[in-house]
């Protein structure tokens, strides 16, 4: 049957089917589909390149300018333990300008290097992994991150999306607070979430009480945002870096002195739309995102329920 679905000439085909290999039939069926726009090498330097910039101090030089290297200007991004982000100015604040200051305090600190551990690549998509090698300067430990992503390129060679996994998140936040235990000779995991929300909770507050002034205010004073913080809203789950917890507004609260106006409502009591339960899980896994298919040649286009409609 296969057979008479190239586009040879169906009598030819039918008479003499021992004549066309399945290559010419395999080529054939490819025209159907836009062509490549790159090839392996260019996919696989196009991924380096990608981590290379990641990487602290490179990763500076992202958040300046007004125009991105890396992404295009209506790129689509989701990270499983957070939610999807739109556009490139966000994103280079978000992926970059987030992992950029070794003197801040931080959940994993800066990226120091990386090693890509699985790699495949079609069309213009790539999936990859990455162990990337964090320096959690809070913490004054290296300590290695595995990142699973999917990214798209245009035809300029820049990010039009991309999908990311933090592969063993909990197992990796579980062993930071672990760590934090010994070294506060805590006596349970419980005292070492308290010391990190104490911490974080500081911090989220000392950058409000700097940066969100005036209209960006989101909090009376700093107590009343260190009592939210640290009684009105859970810690958070290794999933839940995109909800109503502190360690959503750990997050953005590295964004805040990008743009105060746009990043001090998601530190804030509200979420300002980022750190909110505003989805469920169904919702989550079945959310409708991208506008581009992740199967290369725009095979399978019908089934995909990641597409938006
Ligand atoms: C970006 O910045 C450059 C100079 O830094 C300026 O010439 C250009 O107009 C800016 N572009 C936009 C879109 O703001
Ligand atoms: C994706 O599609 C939506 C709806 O058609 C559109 O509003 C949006 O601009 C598109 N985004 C990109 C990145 O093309
Ligand atoms: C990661 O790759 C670099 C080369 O790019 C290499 O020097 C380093 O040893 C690798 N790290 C590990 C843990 O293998
Ligand atoms: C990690 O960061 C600390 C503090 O900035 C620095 O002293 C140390 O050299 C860094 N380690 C590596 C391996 O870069
Ligand atoms: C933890 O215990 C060790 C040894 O008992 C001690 O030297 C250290 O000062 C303690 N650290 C804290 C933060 O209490």
């Amino acid at each position: 049957m296969n057979l008479l679905l190239c586009s040879w000439g169906s009598l030819l085909t039918i008479v003499l089917p021992f004549l066309f290999s399945s290559a010419e039939c395999a080529s054939d069926s490819q025209e159907k589909y836009p062509k490549s726009i790159f090839n392996f090498d260019q996919l696989w330097e196009l991924e380096k390149t990608f981590w290379d910039s990641f990487l602290y101090p490179a990763n500076v030089k992202q958040t300046q300018g007004n125009e991105s290297s890396i992404f295009a200007p209506n790129v689509q991004g989701r990270v499983d333990i957070t939610r999807t982000f739109d556009g490139d100015e966000l994103n280079r604040e978000y992926i970059f300008g987030l992992f950029s200051d070794p003197t801040h305090v931080s959940l994993v600190g800066v990226p120091i290097a990386y090693n890509i551990t699985q790699f495949a690549a079609n069309d213009n998509i790539a999936s990859a992994t990455t162990v990337v090698t964090f320096n959690a300067t809070t913490f004054g430990i290296l300590v290695p991150v595995t990142i699973d992503t999917w990214i798209e390129w245009n035809a300029d060679g820049k990010i039009i999306q991309y999908d990311a996994v933090f592969r063993w998140f909990e197992y990796l936040l579980d062993f930071l607070i672990e760590g934090v235990a010994t070294k506060i000779n805590a006596t349970s995991s419980d005292k070492a979430v308290a010391y990190v929300s104490n911490l974080l909770a500081k911090t989220i507050c000392a950058t409000h009480e700097q940066y969100c002034t005036g209209l960006n205010q989101q909090y009376t004073d700093s107590a009343a945002c260190y009592n939210f913080l640290t009684k009105d809203v859970r810690f958070g789950k290794s999933y839940e870096l995109g909800k109503n917890t502190l360690l959503c507004r750990e997050v953005h609260e590295h964004m805040v002195h990008y743009r105060p106006n746009i990043h001090c409502p998601h530190i804030g009591p509200t979420g300002g739309g980022y750190c909110v339960d505003d989805m469920t899980y169904p919702q989550t896994v079945l959310q409708r995102y991208f506008n581009d298919s992740w199967i290369p040649y725009r095979y399978g286009e019908e089934q995909d329920l990641w597409l938006r409609s």
